[in-house]
């Protein structure tokens, strides 16, 4: 996830120095989305059209570090006439949450098409072909410097506008042509020194929308959209669709054309500015020329609206930051079905059920030959090992050791040259999982992370891993990392196992299930009403018990951690098998108890548990296969889930608990976001 930010004046003049104050307060807005490090790029000249002779090249200004630190870079830029002013201008800012190559100057957005900066972009989201792309550019004789995927774009531009020779060709159309070429997610927008004063942008995957300011009132609420190719379409009224249309059939400002347009990743960038916006679509390119704005699509789909609404903001700056949200981790609960779609991308292969992890690739032959596989972590980390550890033995055959790195270090475990030894973090920075990985690097075991942020100290130190891509987790508690954390542990055990014919079958269902995981997702979060209903209930408990067994215990764990960090009470994850070794002891009428109770292997054990604590007058709450009547006919309470393969249950039935651990903390009146005593990053020991 990375904040884009382009802003457009159009005949409204402005000093250079605030259109600059313009696209880092922008920048700012976006900053929650990504804060390794920051860039934007500026017109050079102010004469418009550009003249010869005048210092013309886009300036591009890029820092590692907060949007901060690119501000100060920027005035300290001596040779910059901030008083310039620019009747007509266009500006592109990023900031940016690593995924392809470390966070430092260069491999922070815009990206540029040569030295000459004649094509700069910026974009959020993931290319997955780039490499595809990178290597034909390469043979076109293009030199790279960053490490990242949109550089390709950048090039890619530029090599498709060189071809066209002098034929005259459209930004937008050029625009075109190069996201016909990509694979992945992208918001994207384009500025160049051949089409001074324009922006171009699209989206697919990644969100984008417009903010529109204009003196005078807009002529209408809604922007047709235009088709590339109309006669391609072969349904009956194609033909009566407009084939090629000037770009003036689509301006939605006055007679004067005085504008501003702001592109933005989301409205909390523009609010300040209008609150007239247009959410662009997936596949939608919008153009900027001449003041005026026009929304294009490739191809008319089954569906496709013929227009896009502009709509007007009611939201305060806050709320928009959080989206439709109060707190940012309700937000991230609510952004799984997508994260977990980012952590997949480009890495498992649906149609031929494999999986790639590009980071892990070459030393998987040393992982296969190797003695164990450790993994250390902390918290709910720690966690995502315990909840693939059975699915890691059952496709290695390895033995699979789950540590706590604070115990692990007090331990001074054996550590061998022969052993695989996985990090697992989602901030990269955790202090004892650090010093873990140091003691077992001195020990010359592989060192293996898995880890959310790129160019961390774990991300850095280790001699490979993965990196989940779920997005930047504002909420001290964490969520969409844990099931990103848990399906890159999935795959890492699927890649392991790629080559025995033996278990094909069951490595297909897996891969099925994986890909069915957004939709299941979503099923469960339409119960947030349901599940904030029994959070009322529960709200004035002293003590929540959890209890599960094989691929959920880890959940109970998970969920007891989660209730106890936001909700201040005490909760304990059971094992549902040590019940009659003590726990059972605690358990009365009064004493709420949940019990996870999924069709799997462990099924009747649960139903045991189930009497056993029904015998003690408990009433518990079930979380269960949506289609299990008779178990929900057992329970006072229950939450039905959607069933999927055992090993990925997990994924599911710790939703509901990150929900009612969220919804009980807001009913105490709690700081979710930031609860008491606890930090995001623990960086100290
Ligand atoms: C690459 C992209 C990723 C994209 C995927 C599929 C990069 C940096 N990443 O991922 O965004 O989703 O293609 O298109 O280009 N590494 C460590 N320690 C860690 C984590 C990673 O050493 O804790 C190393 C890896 O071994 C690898 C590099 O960092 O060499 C990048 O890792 P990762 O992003 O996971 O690689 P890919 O799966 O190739
Ligand atoms: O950044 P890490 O994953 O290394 O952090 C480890 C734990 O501090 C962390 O998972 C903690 O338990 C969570 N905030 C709990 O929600």
């Amino acid at each position: 996830m990375c904040g884009i930010f382009a802003y457009i004046n159009h005949l409204v003049p402005k000093q250079r120095k605030v259109i600059l104050e313009t696209l880092i307060n922008g920048l700012k807005r976006l900053e929650y989305r990504g804060y390794d490090s920051a860039g934007l790029a500026i017109e050079g000249s102010s004469s418009y059209p550009l003249e010869t002779g005048k210092e013309q090249m886009t300036r591009i200004i890029k820092k590692q570090g907060k949007v901060k630190a690119l501000e100060e870079e920027i005035q300290v830029q001596e040779d910059l006439d901030f008083d310039l002013v620019f009747d007509i201008h266009c500006g592109i800012a990023h900031t940016r949450w690593a995924t392809h190559g470390v966070p430092n100057a260069i491999n922070s957005h815009p990206h540029r098409s040569g030295e000459q900066n004649e094509f700069v972009v910026i974009h959020n989201g993931i290319i997955t072909n780039y490499k595809d792309i990178k290597t034909f550019l390469q043979t076109k004789g293009f030199r790279f410097e960053s490490d990242t995927d949109t550089e390709v774009i950048a090039k890619l531009i530029k090599y498709i506008y060189d071809s066209q020779g002098n034929k005259d060709i459209s930004f937008r159309e050029l625009v075109e042509s190069v996201i016909l070429q990509l694979e992945g997610a992208f918001a994207l927008a384009f500025m160049s020194t051949k089409y001074p004063g324009q922006c171009v942008a699209s989206r697919r995957g990644s969100p984008l929308l417009i903010g529109i300011k204009t003196k005078q009132k807009l002529n209408s609420d809604y922007v047709p959209i235009l088709y590339k190719d109309a006669i391609t379409d072969s349904r009956p009224n194609a033909s009566t669709m407009p084939r090629s249309l000037s770009m003036s059939n689509f301006e939605i400002v006055g007679e004067s054309k005085e504008a501003e347009y702001f592109f933005a990743s989301d409205a909390s960038a523009v609010i300040e500015h209008t609150n007239r916006v247009i959410y662009l679509e997936d596949n939608d390119v919008a153009a900027v020329q001449d003041g005026c704005l026009s929304i294009h699509r490739l191809k008319k789909e089954e569906g496709d609206m013929m227009s896009r609404e502009v709509k007007t903001l009611k939201m305060e700056l806050q709320q928009i930051m959080k989206g439709n949200y109060n707190y940012f981790m309700q937000k991230e609960i609510f952004e799984q079905p997508e994260s977990v779609i980012n952590t997949m991308r480009g890495r498992l292969n649906f149609e031929d059920h494999t999986v790639i992890l590009g980071g892990l690739k070459k030393y998987l032959s040393e992982m296969n030959r190797c003695r164990r596989l450790l993994f250390i972590a902390c918290g709910t980390s720690y966690h995502s090992a315990m909840a693939t550890r059975q699915l890691m033995e059952e496709l290695t055959q390895l033995p699979v050791m789950i540590e706590l790195s604070s115990d692990f270090l007090d331990r001074r475990t054996p550590i061998f040259r022969d052993d695989v030894c996985f990090f697992i973090s989602q901030s990269g920075e955790t202090a004892d999982t650090l010093n873990a990985l140091r003691y077992c690097k001195e020990r010359g075991a592989l060192l293996v992370g898995i880890t959310n942020t790129v160019g961390s100290t774990i991300s850095r130190e280790t001699h490979c891993g993965v990196h989940i891509n779920a997005g930047p987790e504002i909420g001290v508690a964490s969520t969409k990392a844990y099931t990103s954390q848990f399906i890159s542990l999935v795959m890492f055990a699927l890649m392991m196992n790629q080559d025995k014919l033996s278990t094909t079958e069951r490595r297909k269902q897996i891969i099925n299930d994986l890909r069915r995981l957004p939709d299941l997702i979503k099923e469960i979060l339409q119960q947030d009403d349901q599940i904030k209903k029994l959070a009322e209930e529960l709200v004035e408990e002293k003590s929540i018990l959890l209890m599960g067994r094989g691929f959920n215990f880890a959940t109970c764990l998970e969920g007891a951690l989660k209730i106890k960090e936001l909700c201040y009470l005490h909760s304990e994850g059971i094992l549902a098998g040590e019940l009659k070794h003590g726990p059972l002891a605690l358990v009365d009428e009064d004493m709420p108890v949940i019990l996870i109770a999924m069709k799997d292997g462990t099924y009747t054990k649960c139903q045991n548990a189930l009497h056993e604590v029904l015998a003690r007058k408990c009433r518990p709450i079930v979380i269960c296969d949506k289609k299990d009547l008779e178990m929900q006919g057992h329970a006072s309470r229950s939450i039905g889930i959607p069933g999927c393969v055992d090993c990925l249950q997990g994924i599911l039935s710790v939703i509901p608990l990150q929900l009612l651990a969220f919804h009980v903390a807001v009913l105490r009146g709690f700081d979710v976001d930031c609860p008491r005593n606890l930090a995001k990053s623990v960086t100290v020991e």
